[in-house]
């Protein structure tokens, strides 16, 4: 069943984190149905820009819709990350999603407020819920590279006025995580103390975390075994900080890259392994398994494993 973010955040809130997973191709969506079917946990579905223009829109909502049908015990909500304005007008008009973030991160305080209003406006209308991004994460978002050094974290007293004046459903903050597999050096990590004064302004709000990927080393060393060059030095957010996060009101998880290190891992090995195949369905089957379990193993990270009967329960679902 779709519902909205809102709707899961407002079960989540304090308790656990719901995850939020990026998908692009059958693969991935049939591994996250199933990992948070096998794992009882509501859990959101990302479609970026990317996505978009790699699967297609209707690509995309027909394998949604279709694994709807195979998975009718999943609680889920399906979300624009990531998106412009033209992006989110068009999700909000699709009839089909329940939920648009608009990342206007990158403009000047006002006019990111002014872009997030209207959006704000339209897609409540339509009875959508709104994430909206103030702060600038490091690394690459999207096609807009932000200098490492530039990158700036959330101002608390800033976030209140944005809140108030959006009208948002929850906000994207910049704690010091970035995206892809290089976020820190050394030891650098998730920003606790900013979050909380964040908190602390904002009691209640729901707060997302992008840029979220752990970039496990092992995962990296095996990759790099098949035949990869991934620079060793990758590293992530450890997936202990999630049970941190969540009394400082963290509500929404973002995972991409950790996903996409599966499924590099799996078809890299299996072709080192199986150097005659070229039966693409094989490795497929092998990364569809691996990619429940790690879903699986993520919620667990979250708390949001094991929840699903307690958000029907609560949204009476
Ligand atoms: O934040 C970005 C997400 O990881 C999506 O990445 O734009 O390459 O699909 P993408
Ligand atoms: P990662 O690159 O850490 O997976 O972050 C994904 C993200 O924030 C998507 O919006
Ligand atoms: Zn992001």
């Amino acid at each position: 069943m779709i519902v909205t973010t809102a709707q899961l955040f407002k079960v989540a809130y304090g308790r656990f984190a719901v995850g939020a997973y990026n998908i692009n191709n059958l693969e991935q969506t049939r591994g996250l149905f199933q990992g948070n079917i096998d794992s009882k946990a509501p859990f959101i579905i990302q479609i970026s820009k990317g996505a978009r223009k790699y699967a297609g829109v209707k690509m995309l909502e027909g394998m949604i819709r279709a694994a709807q049908e195979e998975f009718p015990a999943a609680v889920f909500a399906v979300h624009i990350d990531h998106g412009d304005e033209a992006t989110c007008y068009d999700a909000i008009d699709s009839g089909f999603y329940s939920s648009v973030m608009i990342d206007a991160s990158h403009e000047p305080f006002e006019k990111n407020i002014e872009i997030t209003r209207r959006i704000v406006e339209r897609a409540h209308a339509k009875g959508l819920s709104v994430e909206a991004e103030l702060g600038m994460l490091g690394g690459v978002e999207e096609d807009i590279a932000v200098d490492e050094g530039s990158a700036f974290l959330t101002d608390p007293d800033q976030a209140v006025e944005f809140v108030e004046r959006t009208g948002c459903d929850s906000l994207a903050v910049a704690i010091g995580t970035s995206h892809g597999a290089y976020k820190f050096k050394g030891a650098q990590g998730v920003r606790f103390d900013r979050l909380a004064q964040i908190q602390a302004k904002l009691p209640g709000f729901p707060l997302v975390m992008h840029g979220s990927s752990s970039v496990p080393a092992e995962e990296v060393a095996r990759i790099n075994a098949a035949g990869g060059k991934i620079d060793p030095s990758a590293k992530g957010v450890n997936e202990d900080d999630f049970a941190k996060a969540v009394p400082l009101g963290v509500t929404k998880v973002n995972i991409d890259t950790d996903g996409r290190l599966v499924w590099t891992r799996v078809h890299r090995e299996y072709f080192r392994d199986h150097p005659e195949q070229f039966d693409f369905r094989k490795p497929g089957e092998v990364f569809m398994k691996e990619y429940a379990a790690f879903i699986a193993h993520k919620n667990e990270k979250l708390g949001s494993a094991g929840k699903l009967d307690l958000v029907m329960k609560e949204l009476g679902l």
